[in-house]
């Protein structure tokens, strides 16, 4: 019988307007774990996400510079496939972009197929339109304090001080956001999508909810409690994926509907791509399979509620399983922020420093649990002490000795100590406890665990001193080295989720390869001459990024 999984992970689409920065990774990395853990599992993943090119974000940047929003988009969407997937290594099945012929024919598709159903509906409403800039302010166009939390620069969609979805015309004192001028009202007309049917369902199915992490179980309790309100999902603007009904034509649909669906759009674009057009059917009409969905908190709402009343109104296709959703990663405790420059820029980032050292740092210290600080000197300390320290460390110095000393290899001893054993079984033991984590989406623990035991291996080594032993018992240090290799091996099947690089070099200089996330059984062991996996950060590359930051603060 196969055990395989059809596991399902759609990562944020972040939006094309501006160049990714480190709290962008922090939200992601573990969409990219996960799709690595399980396929070495053996499980059939599907793995999709893109570049989001419409609404609002896009078209108020596209003005400030002065150029086009397909310009702004397409200009971002370039990069972000650069530093995601070539920088980070992201192991994308598909990274797509809201902009294809696929996206806006599934979204049109949806729409239609929801307002046949009578889940979509037009409605006269009064909206904010700027008498000086003559035109409706949707979305980020508008500011105003948020009549829940009173956060004063609260956007026309969606509050970034609490989270919270907002309805435009709830803004207290609103203002344009080009302008400054105070908006009048005007009657316009949009379509709803009728969230508040789903109310019941979305409260039960978010209640029952298995794997959710904490902060989008609580959030969504307690907003679907306060009552699920019908949202507007058109806009009067020109970006955006047009209406599929005539009459129209001057509006747009609302980038969360649209974006949100990309999801299955880029399902059905990579079913295509590889020949297999109904492959997706495999993953959203299977009520057996697994779907994760990655993202930062402020997402939150879109996948809880939006999209799956979406998905509901539709029918037949899966909802949300497990809910990854990051609390936010802030720099020198301030928050990341694009407008003030206060970032640190994920391609500045690269062209810096290797891009392994920022999985590890940001999967351990990235915003999991609770918001957290990015400061350079604890990157530092930590990629120094602990991923060079500890676990280069570990690796390096076993594999050279064996290099070194036993260049035709070695193997393992007939007869193991305890110590050996313990430390074997602890090694065996990993897979369990990593694998769990990872599919809890519990990244840091997951990956704590695959460090105590190069750990384990640090004290191994140093109660076995193979370099002394070697010099009067030649087969005691072979077996020493041989356990001690095979830990090796084990690691970097470990590794291989979190550090795919340092896993894949391990594996050319044991002349292995990785092809199941087991316990390997093969014994032998032979070295080729180790590569250095990672270079120290040195001080003089921190203080220069400390005082780039110093001069921004001014
Ligand atoms: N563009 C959104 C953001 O950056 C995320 C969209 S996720 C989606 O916050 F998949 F729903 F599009
Ligand atoms: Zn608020």
């Amino acid at each position: 019988m196969s055990t395989e999984r059809k596991i399902y992970i759609g990562a944020a689409w972040p939006y094309a307007n501006g160049s990714l920065h480190l709290g962008h990774v922090s939200a992601l990395i573990g969409s990219d774990v996960l799709a690595r853990y399980f396929r070495l599992r053996g499980d059939s993943v599907l793995f999709v996400s893109g570049s989001d090119c419409h609404g609002t974000p896009i078209s108020l940047e596209a003005e400030k510079q002065g150029i086009s929003p397909s310009e702004i988009a397409e200009k971002y969407h370039k990069e972000f496939k650069e530093t995601l997937i070539n920088g980070l290594g992201f192991s994308y099945d598909l990274y797509t972009d809201t902009l294809t012929e696929n996206h806006v024919r599934v979204v049109q598709e949806i729409f239609l197929d929801l307002y046949n159903k009578g889940f979509i509906y037009e409605k006269e409403t009064e909206l904010p339109f700027c008498p000086d800039c003559k035109k409706f302010l949707p979305d980020r166009y508008i500011e105003g304090e948020c009549p829940k939390c009173h956060f004063t620069s609260a956007r026309g969609d969606q509050c970034d001080g609490c989270g919270n979805l907002i309805d435009t015309r709830e803004l207290i004192n609103p203002k344009c956001k080009i302008c400054g001028a105070t908006p009048e009202w005007k009657t316009t007309k949009h379509f709803y999508l009728k969230i508040s049917a789903f109310q019941e369902k979305i409260l039960e199915w978010t209640e029952s909810s298995e794997g959710w992490r904490k902060n989008a179980k609580n959030f969504t309790i307690n907003f679907v409690k306060q009552g699920l309100h019908d949202r507007a999902i058109t806009r009067d603007i020109d970006w955006g994926i047009p209406i599929p009904l005539k009459g129209y034509e001057d509006k747009r649909i609302y980038v969360w509907f649209e974006a949100v669906c990309g999801y299955l759009s880029a399902s059905k674009e990579f079913s295509q791509k590889i020949g297999n057009d109904d492959l997706w059917k495999e993953f959203w009409e299977n009520p057996n399979s697994i779907h994760y969905y990655v993202h930062g908190k402020d997402n939150i709402p879109f996948h809880t509620v939006v999209w799956p009343s979406i998905l509901l109104a539709k029918g037949g296709l899966k909802l949300p399983d497990r809910i990854v959703s990051s609390e936010y990663l802030t720099l020198a405790n301030g928050q990341f922020s694009k407008s003030r420059k206060w970032a640190i820029w994920l391609p500045e980032f690269l062209k810096n420093f290797d891009s392994e050292t920022l999985r590890y740092y940001l999967l351990l210290n990235g915003a999991e649990k609770s918001d957290s600080d990015f400061s350079w000197k604890q990157y530092q300390e930590k990629i120094n002490t602990e991923l060079i320290g500890h676990f280069g460390n570990f690796v390096h110095r076993v594999l050279l000795f064996i290099y070194k000393n036993y260049p035709e290899g070695i193997n393992f001893p007939a007869i193991l100590t305890k110590e050996d054993t313990d430390f074997l079984n602890f090694a065996k033991n990993c897979f369990a406890k990593v694998g769990t984590a990872i599919e809890k989406g519990k990244f840091a623990e997951a990956l704590e665990s695959v460090f105590s035991l190069a750990e384990y291996g640090n004290r191994y080594l140093n109660s076995n001193a193979p370099w002394t032993v070697i010099k009067n018992d030649r087969q005691k240090a072979e077996a020493t080295l041989a356990i001690a290799g095979h830990v090796i091996k084990c690691l970097a099947v470990l590794s291989a989720p979190f550090l795919p690089r340092t896993a894949k070099s391990i594996c050319e200089t044991i002349n292995s390869s990785i092809e199941r996330w087991e316990y390997p059984t093969e014994t032998i062991i032979v070295v080729s001459k180790p590569a250095i996996l990672y270079s120290k950060v040195e001080d003089s590359q921190i203080e220069k990024e400390q005082e780039l930051l110093q001069q921004i603060k001014k």
